[in-house]
């Protein structure tokens, strides 16, 4: 029989998420919310109009806010669902997701009625973070909802002072935590050097710090899609919606690199240009970011690790921006990842081949000027070398990222010099 999902965007019903008779997992929007003034997408890849979207039409933007498949794998296993049943993990876990969306199951209280949170200790936390390997984003835990995209075991929690909690029955969330892992020697600390080096160098990019507890180094991401409001009850946090590129293109998060069918940056260019609702200033923010990844060695920048942001979703003052930067870190610190770039800089998939010529390639794909891409790129990387001074952490692996992204950048310098 035909299940359904109810899909919220902040509190309001938008539409239903239903597994036809056949099991495929199709989308329509209420016609509540289509009737409403000033109504707005879900995704750009979700245009409003009453037909149902078909599983193609939608797998997009559904599966892309599940975690990557070998934390499906687990997840599923656990739950005792299948993991290619998006379905059935966004009713398991489609609580607290990436921007403002939300899956109850149909008959179920309204999102908001049901918010709680779980104070857990430094001792708890450790814990939960050896736990994660096997029981990712906590799945199954009494309450628990999260769903967040990527293969690197995290949670999602609230920071208020020095308490954190966990969120239950859908709350939203403040933080992302992102433990060490062994196999990655010092990530945290590679991701929080490289982006606090973006911060430094004027890039807008989501905030980050590394925190211990019980000697279990993590990564603390202070989530852009949350906002501190004022209320009669205090200070609440509330969502701001949000979708990365893949999920705005329709593109299944098993295609994400460029390689498997995944977004070019000439996509990404285009579909910034297209949406944003200040096309100038993102279009010159993604070509940093483009910069800043090639300069500090990031290959893994696929089209889920760049999103759109929706302010005022759902009212007739929605701005779509490009959102800040997040999961930027010198993959190439490690050999034993992929040499290849998750897309291509001109004709190029490998850094070491980039060179001026492909930055002007990208500029005549991006609808860029060539001198401005051509000028830019040296000034970023003097900027990039310049603020490697500036982050101030003092640990071995961030030390030596510092001297590589300083010998790239020198590199980089040169060869736009001759
Ligand atoms: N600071 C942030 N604010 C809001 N959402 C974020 C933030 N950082 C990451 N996300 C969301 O969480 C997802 C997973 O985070 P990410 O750091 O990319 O993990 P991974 O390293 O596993 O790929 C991202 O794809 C994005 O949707
Ligand atoms: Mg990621």
């Amino acid at each position: 029989m035909a299940k359904t999902l109810e899909v919220y965007l902040h509190d309001q019903l938008i539409g239903q998420l239903i597994q036809d008779d056949g099991g495929q997992t199709v989308f329509e929007y209420a016609n509540a919310w289509l009737d409403r003034p000033g109504a707005t997408l879900l995704s750009v890849s979700l245009p409003l109009r009453k037909e149902r979207f078909s599983r193609n039409e939608c797998r997009g933007f559904f599966a892309g806010i599940l975690p990557d498949e070998t934390k499906r794998e687990i997840i599923a296993r656990n739950l005792g669902i299948s993991a290619r049943n998006d379905f059935a993990m966004l009713e398991r876990i489609g609580g607290e997701c990436a921007g403002a969306v939300t899956f109850i199951p149909t008959g179920e209280p309204l999102p908001a009625r049901d918010y709680r949170y779980r104070v857990i200790s430094p001792k708890q936390l450790a814990d939960i973070f050896k736990e994660l390997p096997k029981r990712p984003l906590l799945a199954g835990e009494e309450g628990v909802r999260l769903s967040l995209a990527g293969a690197q075991d995290k949670i999602a929690v609230r920071i208020d002072g020095e308490e954190i909690s966990l969120p239950l029955g859908g709350a939203p969330s403040s933080h992302i935590l992102k433990p060490s892992i062994e196999r990655f020697a010092g990530v945290v600390f590679n991701e929080a050097f490289t982006m606090q080096l973006a911060g430094e160098s004027g890039l807008a990019t989501a905030r980050v710090e590394v925190r211990e507890s019980h000697k279990i180094e993590y990564l603390s991401v202070e989530r852009y899609d949350r906002t501190h409001i004022q209320s009669g009850t205090g200070i609440t946090l509330d969502r701001l919606h949000q979708e990365d590129f893949c999920q705005a293109l329709n593109i299944v998060p098993e295609m994400k690199y460029q390689k498997e069918g995944g977004p070019s940056l000439k996509q990404c260019f285009e579909l910034v240009r297209g949406v944003s609702s200040a096309p100038v200033v993102d279009l010159a923010r993604l070509l940093d970011f483009v910069i800043f990844n090639y300069l500090i060695g990031n290959n893994d920048a696929h089209g889920k690790n760049f999103s759109l942001l929706y302010h005022d979703a759902g009212t007739v003052n929605q701005q779509i921006r490009v959102a800040p930067l997040y999961d930027a870190i010198s993959t190439v610190y490690y050999p034993e990842l992929s040499n290849d770039m998750a897309m291509k800089l001109g004709d190029a998939y490998q850094p070491e081949r980039v060179g001026p010529r492909d930055f002007e390639k990208l500029a005549e794909q991006a609808g860029l000027a060539k001198p401005l891409v051509r000028l830019r790129v040296p000034e970023l990387a003097l900027i990039v070398l310049d603020a490697t001074a500036k982050v101030k952490i003092n640990q071995d692996v961030a030390q030596k990222v510092a001297a590589l992204i300083r010998a790239r950048c020198e590199k980089t310098l040169k060869r736009f010099s001759s």
